[in-house]
């Protein structure tokens, strides 16, 4: 059973500067919620007790915001803001988290290197720090793959479809589809080029890794952007013939890291709450009026 997760949210996060200067990308907000909380609730939701952030400079108040906070608890009881003490309680309550750093930013492949000890002899998932996975079953997309660990073993990533055109931004599968939603994975490319894509199925931000992968950490050399990239330690493991699924999963990625994005992460999340709904829905209309 599957019970650790490292979230990795130590880049730099120079796609999104100059908000990401001083504080991280993971912080931003998607309507009034940082977007490693909701990465945080999706753990919890699969079934995670027990988390591992990989941070780095400039960081610390990702440590802060899964804090208890005291004074802030204070004041919010001596002005009877109830319903607001009790979001902040139960934020310091939703799981046991860690912190490690990062000591350089290497890639995402050394970050997750940095949780080798903290997992130990065990499968854990991942997941980015800086991208939501909105279910469409009301399975959380880290479910849907631990999933499927459950019924093949070895490593499963999660995937989306996406246009060919965008395939060179993504970790991208040679695979054969094995049941409605599951695959077989063949290999990996990273940040293939339309022509060099084995296909437009791209791994989407969440994974389930078998702890053997740290050895193809270490093996492999920096790829592209002179990066550790784990697509690269997965893409060796796969050759050396140990299993690996991949899984379409239902849910709709938004990485929070890039501005246009963001902005419709906004949009899609305002548009879900009652609260703010029908005030934003009709202030869209309004604008977008010829
Ligand atoms: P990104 O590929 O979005 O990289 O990382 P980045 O460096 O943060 O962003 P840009 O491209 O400069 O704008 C995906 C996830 O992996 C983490 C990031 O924090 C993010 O959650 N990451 C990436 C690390 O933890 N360490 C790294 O060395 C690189």
């Amino acid at each position: 059973m599957i019970t650790k997760a490292v979230i990795p949210a130590a880049g730099f996060g120079t796609r999104f500067l100059p908000a990401t200067k001083a504080s991280p990308k993971e912080m931003l907000p998607i309507v009034d919620t940082p977007v490693i909380q909701y990465v945080v609730e999706e753990a919890v939701a699969s079934g995670i007790t027990d988390i591992l952030m990989v941070i780095g400079k400039g960081k610390r108040t990702l440590e802060e915001h899964f804090d208890r906070s005291f004074e802030l608890e204070l004041e919010l009881e001596a002005k009877g803001k109830l319903k607001e003490l009790e979001k902040i309680r139960a934020i310091s309550k939703l799981a046991n988290i860690h912190f490690v750093w990062q000591r350089e930013m290497l890639g995402l492949g050394d970050a997750i290197r940095c949780a080798r000890h903290h997992v130990g002899n065990q499968p854990f998932a991942v997941l980015l720090g800086d991208t939501l996975m909105q279910s469409q079953s009301g399975v959380p997309a880290t479910r849907q793959i631990m999933e499927v660990h459950d019924r093949f073993g070895g490593c499963v990533v999660a995937l989306e479809e996406v246009p060919l055109d965008r395939v060179s931004r993504y970790g991208v599968i040679r695979g054969e589809l094995i049941d409605e939603r599951t695959y077989r994975v063949d290999d990996l490319i990273e940040k293939p080029t339309p022509a060099e894509a084995p296909s437009n199925l791209a791994v989407a931000s969440r994974y389930v890794l078998t702890p053997d992968i740290f050895s193809y950490i270490d093996a492999v050399k920096p790829g592209k952007g002179g990066e550790i990239q784990i697509t690269d330690a997965l893409r060796m493991r796969t050759a050396a013939h140990h299993p690996m699924h991949g899984y379409r999963v239902q849910a709709r990625r938004h990485d929070v890291g890039n501005t246009l994005d963001f902005i419709k992460t906004n949009i899609v999340y305002g548009l879900a709450r009652e609260d703010i709904a029908p005030a934003l829905g009709e202030f869209i209309r309004e604008i977008s009026r010829p």
